[in-house]
C-alpha cells in the first residue's frame, strides 16, 4: 500500500525535534523511543519497535511519514509471505498475450518477443521493490514492514539481504539498488523471536506500556474535551484490567475509543474498580459460553 504525493520536509536534528515531529502528529514518545528513531535516521538503519499489541508501534512509522510528508509504503506480513508478495512477480497473463500476439504478427521473430519478455513493463513491483525506486532529491519513503514476526523464518533471511545492501535482484533483468535508502521501520508483537542477524541490522526499540500519566496525556490528545477526573478514572480501569491479566490487552486505541462511547453517553464518571470487576466476570461467562458451545457441537 502505497500513501503519496508529497514534497519531502528535511529531517530532525535531534532528538528534541525528533519527539517534536511526533508529537505534531499526535504521537507521544519517549526519550528512549526518540532517541532510536534519531539514530535510525540520522544512521539511515531500520528501527526494529517490538511491543504487545496497541502500544503504538505501526503509528510510528505513519505520522513519521505524515510529517516528513513522504510517502508511507506498507508491507503487512503474515504467514506465507513470499517473494511474489512482498518484492516483485512477473505478470504471466500480459506476458502471455504478448506472446499470442506476436504469434499472430507477421513480422516478429520469436527472438524479439523472447527479449522483451522480461522486461521492467511486465514486472509488477510489490512493496520492498517500491520502496528502492526513490531517486536522490525526491525523498525517500517510509517503509513499514509490519508484524514481521508472522512472517516465516525464511522471509526473515531473505530479509537480511535487503536490510544490509538495500538492494534486490531480479535474475532475468538485474539488480535494483536504492538511491536513496527508505526510512525502514520494523514491528514485532513478539509472537516468535526475531533473528539475531536481523536485530543486528537494525536499531532496537521496546515499547512498553505507558504509565498512568502518560496515558492520560495520549488520551487528552486524542479525545479533548474529556475532564480530568474522567481521564483518571479510565485510565485507573485500564491498569485495573491490566493487572487482572486481561485476555485481548486493553490496548490504548480501545481507551480512545471507550472515552469517546462514554462522552457520547454523556457519561463523564466510572468507578475503575467496579466497572473492571464487571468486565471480567463478563468475559469469565462469555468464556464459558463458547467452551459450553464447543462441548454441544463436539458430542455426538
Ligand atoms: N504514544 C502514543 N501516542 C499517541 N497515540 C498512541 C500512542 N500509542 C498508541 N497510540 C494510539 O494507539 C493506536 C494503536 O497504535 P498502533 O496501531 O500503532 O499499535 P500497534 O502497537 O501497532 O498494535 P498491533 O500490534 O496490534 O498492530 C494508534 O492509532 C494511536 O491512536
Ligand atoms: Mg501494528
Amino acid at each position: 500500500m502505497v500513501r503519496g504525493p508529497m514534497s519531502p520536509k528535511t529531517m530532525p536534528n535531534s532528538v528534541e525535534s525528533t519527539r517534536a515531529l511526533l508529537k505534531c502528529g499526535k504521537y507521544l514518545s519517549d526519550e528512549g523511543l526518540g532517541t532510536s528513531l534519531y539514530l535510525s535516521l540520522k544512521l539511515g538503519r531500520p528501527l526494529l519497535i517490538e511491543g504487545r499489541s496497541g502500544v503504538g508501534k505501526s503509528e510510528v512509522a505513519s505520522v513519521l511519514a505524515e510529517q516528513l510528508q513522504r510517502p508511507l509504503i506498507r508491507l503487512q506480513c503474515h504467514e506465507g509471505l513470499d517473494v511474489s508478495a512482498a518484492v516483485y512477480e512477473w505478470n504471466y497473463a500480459q506476458q502471455m498475450i504478448e506472446i499470442r500476439l506476436a504469434e499472430s504478427a507477421e513480422g516478429r521473430g520469436k527472438d524479439a518477443v523472447a527479449a522483451n519478455i522480461f522486461s521492467e513493463r511486465f514486472l509488477v513491483k510489490r512493496p520492498i521493490l517500491q520502496a528502492l525506486e526513490t531517486k536522490v532529491g525526491s525523498g525517500a519513503p517510509v517503509l513499514l514492514i509490519d508484524e514481521i514476526d508472522r512472517a516465516d523464518e525464511g522471509f526473515e533471511a531473505y530479509l537480511l539481504e535487503v536490510l544490509s545492501d538495500f538492494q534486490v535482484s531480479v535474475p532475468e533483468l538485474g539488480t535494483f539498488r536504492a538511491e536513496e535508502r527508505p526510512i525502514t521501520i520494523l514491528t514485532s508483537n513478539r509472537t516468535r523471536e526475531i533473528q539475531d542477524a536481523l536485530k543486528r541490522r537494525c536499531i532496537y526499540y521496546w515499547i512498553d506500556y505507558p504509565s498512568a500519566a502518560r496515558e492520560a496525556e495520549i488520551l487528552k490528545l486524542h479525545t479533548p474535551g474529556m475532564s480530568r477526573r474522567f481521564t483518571e478514572d479510565l485510565d485507573a480501569l485500564v491498569q485495573e484490567l491490566r493487572s487482572r491479566e486481561f485476555r485481548g490487552d486493553p490496548w490504548v486505541t480501545a481507551e480512545a475509543k471507550w472515552a469517546a462511547t462514554l462522552m457520547e453517553m454523556d457519561r463523564q464518571e466510572l468507578d475503575p474498580k467496579r466497572t473492571s470487576a464487571k468486565i471480567a466476570e463478563m468475559v469469565k461467562r462469555n468464556q464459558q459460553q463458547v467452551y459450553d458451545e464447543n462441548k454441544l457441537e463436539a458430542s455426538p
